[in-house]
């Protein structure tokens, strides 16, 4: 695997439509390369953004839900062929588009404990993603997967900031949170999104008071009208006319991050 970057910040910043935009650039501009887009949110959204509909049976916790039902049915052995089971189960999940490949992680809570598969679940998306160049995780917003230390894996953290107060708060803390739990990323990116041209400026030196050598400041995606529009018509965001100027500002800003 080449570079795995997890999409993460408050509630509402535009993580997942970041990640699609970003999804879009490698499309255009990475023909050659493997990607994978694992939706981590039990809140699922990526599939909203590019026209999938995912039922839960075909999310990895379905899955798991049912393999688990098997095993306390004995129609599976627990320990003996659980693990290829789990391997195959995952395999199953992913979803092959035309230029990459797409899993939902699906939402957990209520499916009961299966500590039993989880470690080798661990295990198989890890050997899922040695196949792909680029993995793009969409990150639960909030902190909590930090401390779960669900990020350990990930080579470039991507923090999504608003022009609001809160987010920023959110940014700090996640700066913290990673560092509480010892989580270490090769590259620490800060990416203004729906932001005007007057709060860049602000935004900039607010960065720099955090005196956080480790952060990058990638740039702003601006607040754009038909992204907006393409949400509440349900298109598909990857098909945002490549001339969108937002687009086009925002493939520059990834090129940076290549
Ligand atoms: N650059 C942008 N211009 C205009 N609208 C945007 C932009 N980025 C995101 N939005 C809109 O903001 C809303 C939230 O975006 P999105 O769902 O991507 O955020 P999120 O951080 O993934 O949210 P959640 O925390 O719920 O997962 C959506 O309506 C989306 O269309
Ligand atoms: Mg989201």
């Amino acid at each position: 695997m080449k570079r795995s970057i997890a999409f993460t910040g408050k509630g509402g910043v535009g993580k997942t439509t970041c990640l699609v935009l970003f999804l879009k650039f490698l499309i255009e501009t990475r023909q050659d390369h493997r990607i994978l887009v694992i939706d981590a949110d039990p809140d699922a959204n990526v599939g909203d953004l590019i026209g999938e509909e995912i039922y839960f049976k075909d999310t990895i916790a379905g899955r798991m839900k049912i393999l688990q039902g098997k095993i306390a049915k004995n129609i599976i052995a627990p320990y003996s062929n659980s693990k290829q089971a789990i391997e195959a189960e995952l395999f199953n999940c992913i979803l092959h588009k035309n230029n990459f490949d797409f899993i939902e992680m699906g939402r957990t809570e209520g499916v009961g404990c299966y500590c039993s598969v989880n470690n080798v679940l661990k295990n198989a998306l890890d050997i899922i993603s040695e196949d792909y160049d680029f993995v793009l995780f969409d990150s639960p917003a909030g902190l909590e997967h930090f401390a779960r230390k669900t990020g350990k894996d990930v080579s470039d953290l991507l923090i999504i900031v608003e022009p609001s107060k809160m987010a920023f708060s959110t940014l700090k803390n996640i700066l913290i949170v990673s560092d509480d739990v010892k989580l270490k990323f090769d590259n620490y990116w800060v990416l203004g999104n729906k932001f005007l041209d007057d709060r860049k400026d602000f935004f900039r030196k607010k960065i720099e008071s955090l005196n956080e050598a480790r952060i990058q400041l990638l740039g702003f995606i601006s607040q754009d009208p038909e992204i907006m529009r393409y949400n509440l018509l349900s298109n598909n965001l990857l098909d945002l006319p490549r001339d969108n100027l937002t687009y086009k500002s925002a493939k520059e800003l990834f090129e940076k991050l290549m």
